[in-house]
């Protein structure tokens, strides 16, 4: 539409203006979402590069190789970097984008409840600190004359990303348009180690706590439960019903399921019939 493209060529005159590079990739902002998209979104050296690992572990359900044959960047991409909308509009689900953009140039659908959004803030010190060791590292960044001198510069917003309260504020106030998660740095570092994260998968399996009479109601007296006729963790599988109903009985029910929950939306993830 006109007008959508028009207040995109302001934004983009907007971004220019303010950030001193045109990104290009902004015509996500007219791009419509999926609910399945996936925008994790910081104030740089607040924990991406951690988020974009974490989001491709998570879609390659913890298999490491995903990792391996392609950078993070690759997987993960900007959408502030030239030339990925192709690759946006045509990737299969879940696609999962980084960005720096601060609210207001965020993709127009995930402010209507399209799609998600992953905040990662990070205390600004720390944050101001990495950023000034990165300004040293990033040969596209301006060297710092001494921490002072960057430290003001942050303290104005006149850094590239720039003002980390208002970055942080604009996301604040509009939380509650966007299907919104918000998370710390500091919390993800405060989670489990990796053998700890074993260790609560291995306790969980169906199998382990099967097996583990603090888990499973064991103790509970024969008078309350009859440990005899069976376990309270009977077989813990997918489907059983099938096993058990009648056809007659399975289509009662989808008759009555149907009437039933005809007013609620239908988020299972499983199939009635
Ligand atoms: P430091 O410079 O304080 O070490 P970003 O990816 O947003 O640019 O943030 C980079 C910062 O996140 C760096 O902080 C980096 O060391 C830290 N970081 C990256 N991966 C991390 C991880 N797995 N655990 C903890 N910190 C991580």
């Amino acid at each position: 539409p006109v007008a959508a493209r028009i207040r995109f060529k302001i934004l983009m005159l907007a971004y220019k203006a303010k950030h001193g590079v045109a990104p290009s990739y902004l015509t996500a902002l007219i791009t419509p979402l999926r609910d399945s998209d996936i925008f994790g979104v910081t104030y740089p050296k607040s924990g991406t590069i951690w988020l974009q690992q974490i989001l491709i572990l998570i879609e390659a359900k913890g298999d490491l190789t995903a990792t391996k044959d392609e950078n993070n960047a690759t997987r993960v991409s900007w959408i502030e970097v030239i030339g990925g909308e192709k690759k946006f509009l045509l990737e299969p689900s879940p696609r999962l984008r980084i960005t720096h953009l601060p609210y207001s140039l965020l993709p127009a659908g995930l402010k209507q409840k399209k799609g998600k959004v992953i905040y990662v803030a990070r205390n600004p010190k720390d944050v101001l600190v990495s950023f000034y060791h990165f300004h040293d590292f990033g040969v596209f960044l301006e060297t710092p004359k001494d921490f002072n001198d960057f430290f003001e510069k942050f303290m104005d917003g006149q850094v590239f990303g720039s003002s980390w309260f208002e970055h942080i504020k604009a996301y604040h106030t509009h939380r509650d348009e966007m299907n919104f998660l918000y998370i710390t740095y500091e919390e993800m570092i405060q989670d489990l180690t990796d053998l700890e994260i074993d260790n609560v998968v291995e306790h969980s399996r169906f199998d382990s706590m099967r097996h583990n009479n603090k888990a499973n109601y064991r103790t509970v007296s024969d008078q309350i439960l009859n440990h005899k006729k069976g376990t309270f963790l009977r077989k813990g599988s997918v489907g059983d019903w099938k096993n058990h109903f009648t056809v007659a009985q399975s289509e009662h029910f989808d008759k009555v399921f149907k009437e039933e929950m005809k007013d609620i939306p239908l988020f299972f993830s499983w199939d009635i019939t």
